[in-house]
């Protein structure tokens, strides 16, 4: 088969190197990918596309599967778009997609399918956030409604940094659209966790549970950034594994049956664990980034096979490597994750690659002077070992094949305050 991935970061060239071991695909496509992801792929960057375009192009190249990458363009409705041209999609619907594109839409999903999060209240004004914040205790969350690439949640500790955070929203509207409409929200503090569901809008099968570090510094300090960095698997207790499934999974499930949306893809579902209880604080609509990067190579199985029959309806059984851990380390620019500053030389081994470690291009662009710097999260370096240990070792050792100035990287990745205190204190 012939597929089609979109988009352009750390996740999709893990994609396209998952796929490429399958003995299924013939050609893979990114659209419009970069190119750090060839000699897997044909890159399509320097195309201009367009739907009538793509009509044709699909049919030339006998395209039989797309798999969707990023939230913008599902919200954007490709899944949709793809679907009418009788392609099979990985990936759910606009319709659907408002789960992560709508935080509002998303809130009345949970309250109705009875999916625990906390209260909150719809606000689109400076002084209605005010007025509404007499409802919580502060610390308050702000959150946007709409996409916002990660800056689009406030945490605030006073009246006075929460009129800050709403005049941004609303007066000097830095999040655009995107910032029309939000809510607030009680603070929940406790232990992060993200779920992946693999679903076809029916039934699901769980991915195995993945560990991401959001903030750029060690320690967890500094501003959010889209992920420094990933293990996998993260293993925690099957009591808590089976009231995330009861509690958040099924009436999750339930919910996109009863609000009849058409769902063939991954749920990404991140949950905070607070008193004994997981409480949803949002859905995705896709793989996370760096997620995908540590999940992907765990199956031990064929992932185009599982997106091909999962994008016709079906779900396929999944089977897991044993005692096999995967560690991602983000190389990010300087400036990232505000301003980063881009084309940059990167020096060093871009290419070298073992049985244990090798790179995924995030943001870096091949120049006549060679590999440049060309995003915020440049290389993901990639560790796989028979030991969470080993993993991230090798992903560290990678790490310090390249360099340019002002490369950032946390030096933490894969410490977790303590797992066995973390199952403790929750059971
Ligand atoms: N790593 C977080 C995300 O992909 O949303």
């Amino acid at each position: 088969m012939n597929v089609l991935v979109i988009g352009k970061g750390g996740r999709e060239q893990a994609l396209v190197r998952a796929l490429a071991t399958s003995p299924q695909v013939g050609q893979i496509f990114v659209w419009p990918g970069r190119a750090g992801f060839e000699p897997q792929a044909i890159c399509l960057q320097n195309q201009t596309l367009n739907k009538n375009t793509i009509r044709k192009w699909v049919k030339e190249k006998n395209i039989d599967l797309v798999v969707i990458g990023p939230e913008q363009e599902l919200a954007d409705g490709w899944s949709n778009f793809f679907r009418s041209l009788n392609v099979a999609v990985f990936g759910p619907s606009q319709e659907a997609a408002q789960l992560e594109s709508s935080k509002l839409f998303a809130k009345r999903f949970m309250m109705a399918a009875g999916v625990p999060t906390s209260e909150f209240k719809e606000v689109d004004s400076v002084e209605k956030a005010l007025t509404a914040s007499a409802h919580f205790p502060f610390p308050i969350v702000l959150k946007a409604d709409g996409l916002a690439a990660g800056k689009g949640v406030f945490i605030c500790y006073s009246k006075a940094e929460l009129k800050k955070a709403a005049e941004l929203i609303f007066e000097k509207k830095k999040l655009g659209p995107a910032g029309e409409k939000a809510f607030l929200e009680d603070f929940q503090r406790g232990e992060e966790l993200s779920l992946f569901v693999l679903t076809n809008g029916r039934e699901y099968k769980l991915l195995p549970f993945a560990r991401d570090y959001k903030k750029i510094k060690d320690s967890n300090q500094g501003p959010n950034t889209g992920g420094m960095g990933a293990f996998a698997p993260y293993i925690i207790s099957s009591t808590l594994q089976k009231r995330i499934e009861e509690q958040v999974v099924r009436p999750s499930i339930k919910g996109i049956v009863d609000h009849k949306l058409f769902y063939h893809g991954l749920l990404y579902i991140g949950l905070m664990i607070t008193n004994k209880t997981p409480i949803v604080l949002e859905y995705n609509i896709r793989f996370g980034d760096p997620e995908a990067q540590v999940l992907l190579p765990l199956l031990d199985g064929d992932w185009a096979e599982v997106f091909f029959s999962v994008a016709r309806g079906e779900l396929p059984n999944l089977i897991w490597k044993k005692n096999y851990f995967t560690a991602c380390v983000v190389l990010a620019g300087e400036g990232y994750p505000s301003q980063p500053i881009t084309g940059v030389p990167i020096e060093g081994n871009l290419g070298f690659e073992s049985p244990h470690s090798y790179f995924l291009h995030a943001g870096t662009k091949k120049t006549d002077k060679g590999w440049l710097t060309d995003g915020g999260r440049v290389l993901n370096a990639l560790g796989l070992g028979n030991t969470k240990e080993e993993a991230i070792r090798q992903a560290y050792e990678q790490a310090k094949r390249v360099y340019w100035p002002g490369m950032q990287m946390r030096s933490d990745i894969g410490v977790v305050e303590s797992i066995r205190g973390f199952e403790e204190s929750l059971f």
